[in-house]
């Protein structure tokens, strides 16, 4: 691994983290798991009038890019980002507290086990403040969340009705 990446790995992992084998950092998600998250996204965006397809998304924290792969094969316009980029596709090197994109550039914000603060220094008020920034209004936020923190909300944000109640994918309207 280069210097670069353990710089930013150190600025957001905890130290009891650090110890840990990098690899904790990855999902081991198979493709028909991510499909079918992909499809449950994809209908309830529907049902949202967004077409995945026709608009541009942004990935935090997307590791190792098992969702963005899967994504970009499906035809959708996502571009991912990272503290610690690790994928075969070209991801942006940045955090999610300090977001290198223009105001309301993406229609869609998708994060898949990203806020967790046991595993990372996070500001997570930040990190979602940031989120919204880089939405339109009218833009969403879907977070996938397992075992982990709920992004609190902010100003702008609301919570949209889940897919369930007891669901783990979270939807965030900007308003
Ligand atoms: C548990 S991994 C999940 C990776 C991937 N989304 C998945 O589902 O397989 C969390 C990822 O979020 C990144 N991450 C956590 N906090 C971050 C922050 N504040 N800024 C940028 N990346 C962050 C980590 O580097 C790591 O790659």
């Amino acid at each position: 691994m280069d210097q670069q990446p353990r710089k930013f790995l150190k600025e957001i992992r905890k130290r009891n983290f650090i110890n840990m084998d990098y690899g904790a950092d990855d999902a081991t998600r198979d493709e028909k798991t991510v499909a079918t998250f992909f499809n449950l996204i994809q209908r309830k965006l529907t049902e949202l009038n967004i077409d995945i397809k026709e608009v541009k998304i942004l990935e935090i924290g997307s590791g190792n890019n098992i969702f963005f792969d899967y994504a970009k094969k499906q035809g959708v316009n996502i571009i991912g980002v990272d503290a610690r980029p690790r994928g075969k596709s070209p991801a942006v090197q940045a955090l999610v507290e300090r977001l290198p994109f223009a105001d309301k550039s993406f229609d869609i914000v998708y994060s898949s086990q990203v806020f967790d603060s046991r595993g990372y220094n996070q500001d997570q008020t930040l990190m979602m403040r940031e989120i919204s920034r880089c939405l339109r209004q009218g833009g969403v936020y879907v977070a996938l969340l397992e075992n982990i923190d709920e992004p609190g909300l902010v100003e702008g944000f609301e919570l949209i009705v889940p897919i369930s109640r007891e669901s783990w994918i979270k939807f965030y309207r900007k308003s």
